[in-house]
């Protein structure tokens, strides 16, 4: 699959995986994709934490909300899990001072990392689901963060068992404005 807009518009949010491992070529594949994110000033805040260990996956499901998260068993049962995380206090600083009223643009740079990470991912026929809804401290201490590194979602790799068919999207005419809002 090369073409653009069709890798944007086949990826899906995966949360049933084949048991087959994602191997290290494709893992460096998907890093070689977050390398070239663009970022605030190139300060590239991003760090990843690769999680295959299950026991340690199990305890980052235990980050999830009991119930009402349909990412939960997605988190345990791919073969691997990413967390995308950042150095605090970088990405939109200058002299350690933010610029902007928006303070840390780390969330904006990792979204940024985060949809190459998934659409690299997709390209070499792998499913992906970012899961933003989870206790981050208690993540944080699973993955041994230092103090001033913040895991911002999990992404959870893996082949896909079952892919869901797209959810809507509002129209271009919705949400693009000529001029004024
Ligand atoms: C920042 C962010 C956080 C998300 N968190 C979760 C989550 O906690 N659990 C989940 O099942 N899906 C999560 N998703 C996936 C969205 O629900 C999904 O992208 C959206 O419904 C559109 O579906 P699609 O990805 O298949 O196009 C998240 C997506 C984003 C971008």
């Amino acid at each position: 699959m090369t073409d653009f807009m069709e890798l944007v518009q086949t990826r899906r949010s995966i949360r049933k995986y084949e048991d087959r491992e994602v191997s290290d070529e494709m893992l460096d594949k998907i890093f070689e994709a977050v390398r070239w994110t663009p970022s605030w000033a190139n300060t590239q805040c991003w760090e990843i934490v690769a999680v295959r260990d299950p026991v340690q996956k199990k305890k980052l499901r235990e980050t999830l909300p009991p119930k009402g998260n349909p990412a939960a068993a997605a988190v345990e049962k791919a073969p691997l899990v990413l967390a995308v995380c950042a150095r605090s206090k970088i990405s939109g600083y200058y002299k350690g001072e933010a610029t902007t009223k928006f303070g840390d643009w780390f969330m904006f740079d990792l979204g940024l990392a985060t949809e190459n990470l998934c659409l690299a991912a997709h390209h070499l026929g792998l499913g992906t689901v970012i899961v933003g809804l989870f206790d981050h401290d208690r993540a944080a201490k699973v993955l041994m963060l230092p103090d001033d590194v913040e895991v911002a979602v999990l992404v959870p790799v893996g082949f896909a068992a079952k892919s869901p068919s797209a959810p809507k999207r509002r129209q271009i005419a919705e949400f693009v404005h000529q001029a004024r809002f």
